[in-house]
């Protein structure tokens, strides 16, 4: 595709379009969505327009990721500090602790060990809860419904309604709980925002409550197994990192860029008729970026196909680009990279217990059912 269709027509319905872009470039100018023509209006929008809202999307469609500039800077701003590098810098010997306490209770296991139940999914979790101030032990629950939602994306057949119901339902008894007694937590001081007014509404409030649950959830564990996955693939790789653990960061990059967590952008809308590389895009059509693609261009990368952890300066789109670049990166990365240390140092002889783990079938993520090692 990225050769012989790059900008690539996935569908057409009632006079709407809906394309995929794949190449690097292309995909970068796209994210820049934002990028205001000199009469100050703007290409794609990241907020869907003429779609109706009900109780049920409200929650959704006032998410950070759904709206563009101002309410962005706003919603953006109101989190931004919990997610910044030093902040998450300070959550270090927290996330060291979790990984060890994991490890420990997999030693304490018998036969194969699935390395995403056992580590990549509950790690992330616990750092997200406790940040947020959600407790980690109904992580079952988030994980229940965080599928639903995205299976919904899918339009796969789920039970949307009871689930984002119960998910709605959960969190107002722990607003309320956190109103009356509040902690030193992310949601006690966003409802305190929301309490004095202008900078948060109550829709905003759960928006940026399930976005940070799911965006925690879905992504973090996909890192983590996909990067060890890619290492059992590649031995050579897996034995140059044993060498030398200051390969950790750069085996990081190359995991999100190999096999990209997040495999598309959310949607983007066309706000005016244009000229996209030589593709005639009309007002209202859907566009996605392909990151997954994005980061195999080899007009970008050299080797593209090949899994190199000393590939330098590894340039991918797997956080977006952009205004709606992840917030979550910083804490990713670093999650990734102790997830990586420890497993590796614990385990001098994993290996993997069978032989082709399953990729899930779900659009927009790339991620494995289980990762059974010995
Ligand atoms: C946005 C990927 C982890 C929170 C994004 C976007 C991507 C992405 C591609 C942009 C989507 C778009 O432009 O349509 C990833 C990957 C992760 C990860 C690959 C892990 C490896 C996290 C974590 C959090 C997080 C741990 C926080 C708990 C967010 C938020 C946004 C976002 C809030 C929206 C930012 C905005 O609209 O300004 N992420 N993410 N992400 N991510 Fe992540």
């Amino acid at each position: 595709l990225r050769q012989h269709d790059p900008i690539f027509l996935m569908s057409q319905q009632h006079n709407q379009s809906s394309w995929i872009v794949t190449k690097y470039d292309h995909v970068k100018e796209l994210l820049k969505t934002q990028s205001f023509l000199k009469d100050q209006s703007k290409l794609f929008s990241t907020s869907p327009h003429d779609t109706p809202q009900d109780e049920m999307t409200t929650i959704f469609q006032n998410m950070m990721l759904d709206v563009d500039p101002p309410d962005h800077t706003r919603l953006r701003k109101l989190v931004q500090p919990y997610f910044n590098p030093k902040t998450i810098k300070n959550l270090q010997p927290r996330i060291e602790d979790i990984a060890d306490q994991l490890i420990m209770e997999m030693n304490n296991k018998k036969g194969p060990i699935d390395l995403i139940n056992d580590f990549a999914f509950p790690l992330p979790i616990i750092v997200i809860s406790e940040l947020l101030g959600v407790p980690a032990e109904d992580r079952n629950k988030f994980r229940r419904w965080s599928n639903t939602i995205l299976a919904a994306a899918d339009d796969m057949e789920t039970d949307f309604v009871e689930d984002v119901q119960a998910f709605t339902q959960y969190l107002t008894r722990l607003f309320e709980e956190r109103r009356e007694e509040p902690q030193d937590d992310l949601i006690s001081n966003l409802l305190q925002a929301e309490e004095e007014g202008e900078q948060l509404s109550r829709t905003e409030l759960y928006s940026m409550i399930v976005l940070l649950i799911i965006a925690g959830h879905e992504t973090t564990v996909n890192l983590i197994a996909n990067t060890m996955y890619a290492l059992f693939e590649h031995p050579r790789q897996m034995e140059r990192l044993r060498e030398d653990f200051s390969w950790t960061e750069n085996a990081i990059e190359e995991g999100l860029r190999y096999y990209s967590p997040v495999d598309f952008s959310t949607a983007r809308w066309a706000e005016k008729d244009m000229e996209f590389h030589g593709k005639h895009i009309q007002r209202g059509d859907l566009v996605l970026a392909s990151l997954s693609s994005a980061n195999r261009d080899e007009s970008k990368f050299e080797r593209a196909d090949e899994f190199d952890i000393t590939r330098k300066e590894v340039q991918h789109v797997a956080f977006g680009f952009g205004i709606h670049f992840c917030l979550g990166a910083p804490l990713a990365r670093l999650e990734g990279k102790i997830a990586l240390e420890k497993l590796l140092n614990a385990f001098p002889d994993i290996r993997l217990a069978e032989q082709k783990p399953n990729w899930r079938p779900v659009f927009l993520l790339r991620g494995l059912d289980n990762l059974y090692v010995n």
